[in-house]
């Protein structure tokens, strides 16, 4: 499998920094690693044609992506962007259910499967988060908290279309925090979502890590056995940074 080194840009990067990252990005584009991994970044959703006409002109191998939608095609639900509109500008992936969305937008497991059955059945890859906070890991709740989130999100999806599905193992205490999760605890819980998708599934799903994945432990993250990539916020946001995560098999 190859691995998968995806960006969330969040709310940051204005069309300068998408210039000066995706100019770079082009000078540099010698020392990149495609070999064996995949690029996908997410910025801005108004700046998606920006940045996805760009990636275009340089001819540069990266995955153009959304990081959030809604699961109606159309109707009265101001600003929102529907999956209808995700596939029509033809982006790559979008991602659902980031804890963010969750925890300050308030979305449910049940609000997510609906978004989740709407990519799905639009043939649209689609990268779906779950983790646990701090509390619930503290009260060992980690592995239920997981198995409740993958089973509520995934509710009445027919097997065929959870191929199109890559998960993101994300630690709400690890996101933005500086905190990364030990790589123990990273093979822990990634073996268990592995084994999940396997028994009840039969299926091999892309499981990604993220939770401050930095140049500093990209390497030790992504040789984890079960560790299929990682999705990264804060340091994929300039490239120097990303590039040295993208080339985490480089010294
Ligand atoms: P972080 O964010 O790398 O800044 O911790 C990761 C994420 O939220 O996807």
């Amino acid at each position: 499998m190859n691995k998968i080194i995806a960006a969330n840009w969040k709310m940051n990067n204005l069309k300068r920094d998408i210039d000066d990252f995706l100019d770079k990005f082009n000078k540099n584009r010698e020392s990149i690693n495609y070999k064996n991994r995949e690029i996908l970044i997410a910025p801005v959703s108004i700046y998606f044609d920006y940045f996805k006409n760009k990636v275009e002109k340089y001819k540069l191998n990266i995955q153009v992506g959304l990081q959030n939608c809604h699961y109606e095609d159309k109707g009265a639900f101001t600003g929102e962007i529907s999956p209808l509109m995700v596939a029509d500008i033809n982006a790559d992936f979008v991602i659902i259910g980031h804890s963010e969305r969750r925890n300050l937008f308030k979305e449910d497991d049940e609000f997510i499967n609906k978004k989740l059955i709407a990519t799905l059945q639009k043939n649209i890859k689609t990268i779906f988060c779950i983790g646990e906070k701090l509390e619930q890991r503290e009260n060992n709740e980690t592995f239920d908290i997981l198995k409740s989130q993958i089973e509520n999100g995934l509710k009445n999806i027919p097997n065929a279309l959870i191929s199109n599905l890559i998960v993101a193992y994300e630690p709400v205490w690890a996101i933005g925090t500086g905190k990364t999760a030990t790589v123990n605890q990273i093979e822990e819980v990634h073996d268990f979502i592995k084994d999940f998708f396997k028994k009840n599934i039969a299926i091999n799903l892309p499981i990604l890590y993220g939770g401050s994945v930095k140049p500093s432990n990209i390497k030790d993250i992504i040789n984890v056995n079960s560790v299929d990539g990682v999705l990264v916020g804060g340091a994929s946001l300039k490239f120097e940074d990303f590039q040295k995560i993208i080339n985490f098999d480089k010294e």
